[in-house]
């Protein structure tokens, strides 16, 4: 059954942990991104840790591979679940991040994150790819990328819904797949441009579904985030 991320992608440490706090009982897992993470790292932290929810750290490393292990290092901790890298990054950035997080778990006695790698971001239009030089369109980007993810040891990639049927044929259906770029029926697209509903992007396979604006920036967050997990249910 694939699960549900929710990314707190608020400005205030205070109102991440009140939305840790109402979805608490959901047991979802929340995403750290670079609004937490360069806002109030210290903070976000400490309260997932606390409260002992899982969490995902949405870094997007991309550096050189001595740098990108070290700052793995830094990011391994008890709770992350998982942790990601660019793919652009390429092979050996990504042999070193795989190789940083199992060491550093190891040291701590906890169990090792999942090191995902993102493709192509869920806002780049085909237009958006040809401007930075990627020949291709997103799906050809996603499959070769995740190709070189696998191969480097990561356990699955951060990719668009409408990209999963492909990669699961190429790669396996081990292989994991994290969606952005979920939208309920009816919700604003905002800057995401390659949108599923979390019932399409569970038929289609994704294993975890990554939600954002249409549960933080809802009303009413618990009631939006059970009816995408009601919706995930339905099409499990
Ligand atoms: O609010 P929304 O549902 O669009 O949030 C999606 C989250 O997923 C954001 O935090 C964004 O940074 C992240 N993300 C993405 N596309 C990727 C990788 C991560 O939208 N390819």
């Amino acid at each position: 059954m694939a699960q549900l991320i929710v990314a707190l992608d608020v400005p205030s440490a205070d109102r991440a942990e009140h939305l840790i706090d109402e979805l608490y009982e959901l047991d979802v897992i929340f995403k750290i991104g670079m609004e937490s993470l360069y806002g109030y790292p210290e903070r976000i932290f400490s309260y997932c840790e606390a409260r002992d929810v899982r969490y995902f750290v949405d870094a997007k490393l991309h550096d050189i591979p001595r740098t990108v292990g070290a700052a793995m290092r830094a990011l391994v901790r008890p709770g992350a679940h998982i942790v990601n890298v660019h793919a652009l990054g390429g092979p050996e950035m990504m042999r070193e991040a795989v190789a940083a997080a199992a060491e550093r778990a190891a040291e701590l006695g906890t169990s090792q994150p999942h090191i995902f790698a993102v493709t192509i971001l869920t806002s780049h239009s085909s237009g958006d790819l040809a401007a930075i030089g990627l020949h291709g369109d997103a799906e050809a980007n996603a499959t070769r990328l995740a190709m070189l993810a696998r191969d480097a040891g990561c356990s699955g990639v951060v990719c668009s819904a409408h990209e999963v049927a492909a990669l699961k044929a190429r790669l396996g259906a081990d292989f994991l797949t994290l969606t952005p770029g979920i939208r309920p029926g009816g919700s604003e697209h905002g800057d995401q441009r390659r949108v599923m509903t979390p019932g399409q992007a569970v038929a289609v396979g994704a294993d975890y579904l990554v939600v954002g604006r249409p549960i933080t920036g809802a009303n009413d967050p618990l009631a939006a985030a059970r009816a995408v997990l009601d919706e995930m249910r339905a099409h499990a």
